[in-house]
């Protein structure tokens, strides 16, 4: 394993749950990534889907303490390199691309990059990928779905992100090829308008608790 995949694995190792967050207004990130650790979930990926996402991942490298920042929904080099330049500490994306497997090979953040079949999947192994985001899970196939690749495609460890929720959550985190999870329902749209803080760190900790 690369030092690289190391680096991400710890990271994906903080917690069971790794919230993904669409930020509207680059003034709610900083307060919602501090009620996240502080309900315990340090590692926090900001999708890049919205006008204020850079600004949002600088402000939370920046000020959040205990916080790991990471983009996600990277599409090309260009969404790498700026994500990279903001201070995200990991990069996701939803899939696989030449572009974003190139960025990736130049930079020193590593990259979980999203597979949902098989052939995703050894395409990511022979790029040397072995810690895959299995998107979308739900919408896929499911935990079930994923089980039925752990036994040919051994070796290989995923975080299911997409449907995902307190429900299913452990559906996934029981399977042995199954890091964490990611999801975005610990940050409700409404929690995050009404600046209702507390009951993020009141999601976020729920999901703390469950086991990795
Ligand atoms: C996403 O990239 O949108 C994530 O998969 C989050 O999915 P969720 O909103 O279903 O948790």
């Amino acid at each position: 394993m690369s030092a690289k995949t190391e680096t991400l694995l710890s990271i994906l190792k903080l917690q069971p749950v790794v919230p993904v967050l669409i930020v509207e207004d680059v003034a709610s990130a900083v307060p919602l990534a501090r009620a996240l650790v502080a309900g315990g979930l340090k590692a926090i990926e900001i999708t890049l889907r919205t006008p204020a996402a850079l600004d949002a991942v600088k402000a939370v490298a920046a000020e959040v303490e205990g916080a790991h920042v990471g983009a996600g929904t990277i599409l090309n080099a260009r969404d790498f390199e700026a994500a990279v330049k903001a201070g995200s500490t990991f990069i996701v994306s939803p899939g696989v691309a030449p572009g974003v497997l190139a960025a990736a090979r130049d930079s020193a953040v590593p990259l979980l990059p999203g597979a949902a079949t098989a052939s995703e999947v050894m395409t990511l192994r022979e790029a040397g990928y072995d810690v895959l985001k299995f998107f979308p899970a739900e919408q896929a196939g499911g935990a079930a779905y994923l089980k039925a690749l752990s036994s040919p495609l051994a070796g290989t460890v995923f975080c299911p992100t997409g449907g995902i929720s307190l429900k299913n959550a452990n559906d996934y985190l029981s399977l042995p090829n199954v890091v964490c999870v990611g999801g975005s329902w610990v940050a409700p749209k409404e929690l995050v308008a009404a600046g209702d803080w507390a009951g993020i760190t009141k999601l976020a900790s729920e999901a703390a608790a469950l086991k990795a």
